[in-house]
């Protein structure tokens, strides 16, 4: 059996409300490519964006930018649509993350529905893998939608951690978190690569970060908003530094 323990925590940081901010203004300031380069020298493992269909933040021209700048992987969220499909064909980044997208969310607010949508997920599963592009598909940590998701022949499923992040602190959190782990290790049995995202912070990384099976968290929204104060290296470092440290536990 490997040893998890031993396996690097990646952090993925997600510059997606950078472009939220500069966006407020219509303008270049401040710019999510400048922010993706500083989250690199700053630690970050990979580089997140997520192109919406009504391009609220992140826009094409974005996407095509931030793919030459970093030399660090980017990974493309992405709707199930043509369209995107499209887009993540032509830029070709290190991984495609296939999330549901609705048109009235301030966010992605739960997990892509993969079993019951195999007939529609699967010629876009395959096209992306023939690109060489690695398939995430962001799920609800469900061992129904997990073992869909490996049915499929995805290469990574992220599990959502926004219900666990939104419990309030204290049991409730905690089953959230026993969820997750238990799919996290549903997953990983299912031979899938195991990574976690949405919502994160400093207060609920730790138990997230923990879990052995998980090599990757995305982060984003509270990364950007606590650089405010104290700027996105300070921020990078200190999250890096918790899940280091809680993965000496693991
Ligand atoms: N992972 C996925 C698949 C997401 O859609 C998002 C939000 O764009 C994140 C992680 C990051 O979430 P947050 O911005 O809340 O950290």
């Amino acid at each position: 059996m490997e040893n998890l323990k031993l396996k690097h925590l990646r952090l993925g940081v997600n510059i997606d409300h950078v472009a939220t901010l500069r966006n407020a203004r219509g303008g270049m300031h401040p710019s999510p490519i400048a922010a993706a380069l500083l989250a690199q020298k700053a630690g970050a493992d990979g580089i997140t964006a997520h192109l919406r269909e009504d391009r609220r933040h992140i826009k094409d021209e974005d996407i095509n930018a931030l793919k030459e700048a970093i030399d660090i992987p980017l990974n493309f969220e992405m709707a199930a649509t043509e369209e995107m499909l499209k887009n993540a064909l032509r830029v070709v980044p290190n991984a495609a993350c296939i999330v549901p997208e609705g048109r009235e969310e301030l966010t992605t607010e739960g997990g892509l529905a993969v079993a019951g949508h195999e007939a529609k997920l699967a010629p876009m599963i395959d096209q992306l893998k023939q690109a060489g592009i690695r398939v995430s598909l962001f799920v609800d940590a469900d061992e129904q939608e997990l073992q869909a998701a490996a049915n499929l022949g995805a290469d990574i499923v992220e599990l959502h951690t926004g219900r666990y992040c939104d419990s309030p602190a204290g049991e409730e959190r905690q089953q959230e978190a026993r969820r997750i782990a238990h799919g996290a290790r549903f997953a990983h049995a299912l031979g899938l690569e195991v990574h976690a995202g949405h919502g994160l912070s400093f207060e609920t990384v730790s138990d997230i970060a923990v879990l052995p099976e998980i090599v990757e968290l995305n982060i984003g929204h509270f990364l950007i908003g606590a650089a405010v104060f104290t700027g996105l290296e300070d921020v990078i470092g200190q999250m890096r530094n918790l899940m280091d440290e809680a993965r000496k536990q693991a």
